[in-house]
Protein backbone atom coordinates (compact mmCIF):
# COMPACT_ATOMS: atom_id res chain seq x y z
CA UNK A 1 0.00 0.00 0.00
CA UNK A 2 1.07 3.60 -0.84
CA UNK A 3 2.86 5.24 2.13
CA UNK A 4 4.04 9.18 2.93
CA UNK A 5 5.98 10.75 4.71
CA UNK A 6 4.56 13.81 7.12
CA UNK A 7 6.37 16.09 9.21
CA UNK A 8 4.52 18.43 11.87
CA UNK A 9 7.38 20.95 11.71
CA UNK A 10 8.25 22.85 15.06
CA UNK A 11 6.33 25.63 14.58
CA UNK A 12 3.17 23.15 14.01
CA UNK A 13 4.27 21.28 17.59
CA UNK A 14 4.78 24.51 19.34
CA UNK A 15 1.42 25.99 18.78
CA UNK A 16 -0.33 22.42 19.82
CA UNK A 17 -1.57 21.85 16.03
CA UNK A 18 0.01 17.87 15.78
CA UNK A 19 -3.74 16.39 17.10
CA UNK A 20 -5.21 18.91 14.25
CA UNK A 21 -2.90 17.99 11.29
CA UNK A 22 -3.35 14.24 12.67
CA UNK A 23 -7.26 14.34 12.81
CA UNK A 24 -7.13 15.73 9.34
CA UNK A 25 -5.10 12.80 7.68
CA UNK A 26 -7.22 10.16 9.91
CA UNK A 27 -10.96 12.30 9.03
CA UNK A 28 -9.32 11.71 5.20
CA UNK A 29 -9.53 8.06 5.28
CA UNK A 30 -6.17 7.90 5.80
CA UNK A 31 -3.88 5.21 8.29
CA UNK A 32 -2.13 6.61 10.35
CA UNK A 33 1.36 3.87 10.38
CA UNK A 34 3.97 5.15 12.66
CA UNK A 35 4.05 8.47 14.79
CA UNK A 36 7.00 9.98 16.98
CA UNK A 37 8.01 13.00 18.20
CA UNK A 38 11.90 13.27 17.36
CA UNK A 39 14.46 15.87 18.00
CA UNK A 40 15.66 16.26 13.75
CA UNK A 41 19.72 15.79 13.76
CA UNK A 42 21.32 17.94 11.27
CA UNK A 43 22.75 14.71 9.53
CA UNK A 44 18.78 13.55 8.64
CA UNK A 45 18.30 17.33 7.91
CA UNK A 46 20.76 17.80 5.15
CA UNK A 47 19.64 14.21 3.20
CA UNK A 48 15.80 14.99 3.93
CA UNK A 49 16.64 18.88 2.28
CA UNK A 50 19.31 17.67 -0.20
CA UNK A 51 17.30 19.00 -2.99
CA UNK A 52 17.33 22.61 -1.68
CA UNK A 53 21.26 22.93 -0.65
CA UNK A 54 22.84 26.23 -1.60
CA UNK A 55 19.54 27.99 -1.78
CA UNK A 56 19.35 31.14 0.26
CA UNK A 57 16.19 29.63 2.60
CA UNK A 58 18.55 26.44 2.84
CA UNK A 59 20.39 27.42 6.46
CA UNK A 60 17.03 29.06 8.12
CA UNK A 61 15.72 26.04 6.82
CA UNK A 62 17.69 23.58 8.73
CA UNK A 63 18.52 26.19 11.70
CA UNK A 64 14.54 25.87 11.91
CA UNK A 65 13.73 22.36 11.70
CA UNK A 66 16.21 21.95 14.47
CA UNK A 67 14.02 25.08 16.57
CA UNK A 68 12.16 22.20 18.62
CA UNK A 69 10.23 18.32 18.12
CA UNK A 70 9.20 17.28 14.71
CA UNK A 71 6.25 15.10 15.11
CA UNK A 72 7.14 12.29 12.21
CA UNK A 73 4.43 10.33 10.45
CA UNK A 74 3.92 7.95 8.03
CA UNK A 75 0.39 7.73 6.96
CA UNK A 76 -0.78 5.32 4.30
CA UNK A 77 -3.51 4.78 1.96
CA UNK A 78 -4.07 4.66 -1.57
CA UNK A 79 -2.78 7.94 -3.20
CA UNK A 80 -1.82 9.14 0.16
CA UNK A 81 0.97 11.03 -1.76
CA UNK A 82 -0.84 13.60 -3.69
CA UNK A 83 -3.22 13.23 -1.16
CA UNK A 84 -1.96 14.86 1.69
CA UNK A 85 0.04 16.91 -0.80
CA UNK A 86 -3.39 18.47 -1.09
CA UNK A 87 -4.92 18.30 2.47
CA UNK A 88 -1.66 20.36 3.26
CA UNK A 89 -1.62 23.41 0.47
CA UNK A 90 0.34 25.51 -0.92
CA UNK A 91 4.14 26.08 -0.15
CA UNK A 92 3.29 29.63 0.93
CA UNK A 93 0.74 29.94 3.91
CA UNK A 94 -0.68 32.99 2.73
CA UNK A 95 -1.05 31.82 -0.56
CA UNK A 96 -2.72 28.24 -0.03
CA UNK A 97 -6.61 27.80 -0.27
CA UNK A 98 -8.88 27.99 2.64
CA UNK A 99 -9.43 24.06 4.13
CA UNK A 100 -6.28 23.29 3.40
CA UNK A 101 -3.93 22.85 6.25
CA UNK A 102 -1.72 25.54 5.53
CA UNK A 103 -4.61 27.80 3.72
CA UNK A 104 -6.29 27.34 7.55
CA UNK A 105 -3.99 27.24 10.06
CA UNK A 106 -0.78 28.90 8.49
CA UNK A 107 -0.15 32.22 7.72
CA UNK A 108 3.41 34.81 7.05
CA UNK A 109 4.64 35.73 10.69
CA UNK A 110 7.44 37.68 8.87
CA UNK A 111 10.57 35.40 9.61
CA UNK A 112 13.11 34.48 6.94
CA UNK A 113 11.66 30.94 6.58
CA UNK A 114 8.16 30.00 5.60
CA UNK A 115 7.20 28.41 8.37
CA UNK A 116 4.26 26.18 7.20
CA UNK A 117 3.38 23.62 9.72
CA UNK A 118 3.92 20.43 7.18
CA UNK A 119 5.98 18.36 4.74
CA UNK A 120 4.83 15.61 2.90
CA UNK A 121 6.81 13.57 0.31
CA UNK A 122 6.44 14.73 -2.87
CA UNK A 123 6.76 11.53 -4.99
CA UNK A 124 7.08 7.60 -4.75
CA UNK A 125 10.75 8.14 -4.65
CA UNK A 126 11.01 10.55 -2.15
CA UNK A 127 8.34 8.95 0.02
CA UNK A 128 10.87 5.94 0.28
CA UNK A 129 13.69 7.66 0.92
CA UNK A 130 12.32 9.70 3.77
CA UNK A 131 10.40 7.11 5.38
CA UNK A 132 13.50 5.14 5.26
CA UNK A 133 15.55 8.36 6.97
CA UNK A 134 12.75 9.45 9.58
CA UNK A 135 12.07 5.40 10.57
CA UNK A 136 15.05 3.32 9.53
CA UNK A 137 13.52 0.40 11.56
CA UNK A 138 10.28 0.95 10.04
P1 LIG B 1 7.74 20.54 2.12
O1 LIG B 1 6.52 19.67 2.20
O2 LIG B 1 8.17 21.12 3.44
O3 LIG B 1 8.88 19.92 1.36
O4 LIG B 1 7.22 21.81 1.36
P2 LIG B 1 7.06 22.00 -0.18
O5 LIG B 1 7.33 20.74 -0.93
O6 LIG B 1 5.73 22.67 -0.36
O7 LIG B 1 8.20 23.03 -0.43
P3 LIG B 1 9.71 22.79 -0.90
O8 LIG B 1 10.08 21.35 -0.82
O9 LIG B 1 9.88 23.53 -2.18
O10 LIG B 1 10.51 23.61 0.21
C1 LIG B 1 10.81 23.04 1.46
C2 LIG B 1 10.61 24.09 2.52
O11 LIG B 1 11.54 25.16 2.34
C3 LIG B 1 9.24 24.76 2.46
O12 LIG B 1 8.25 24.03 3.13
C4 LIG B 1 9.53 26.09 3.13
O13 LIG B 1 9.56 25.94 4.55
C5 LIG B 1 10.94 26.40 2.64
N1 LIG B 1 10.91 27.18 1.41
C6 LIG B 1 10.66 26.72 0.16
N2 LIG B 1 10.74 27.70 -0.76
C7 LIG B 1 11.05 28.83 -0.05
C8 LIG B 1 11.27 30.18 -0.44
O14 LIG B 1 11.18 30.54 -1.61
N3 LIG B 1 11.56 31.05 0.55
C9 LIG B 1 11.65 30.67 1.84
N4 LIG B 1 11.96 31.59 2.74
N5 LIG B 1 11.46 29.41 2.25
C10 LIG B 1 11.15 28.49 1.33
MG1 LIG C 1 9.14 19.56 -0.66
Amino acid sequence: VERTLVLVKPDGVRRGLSGEILRRIEAKGYTLAAVELQHATTEVLAQHYAEHEGKPFYAPLVEFMLSGPVLAVVAEGQGVIAGFRSLAGATDPTAAAPGTIRGDLGRDWGLKVQQNLVHGSDSTESAEREIGLWFPNL
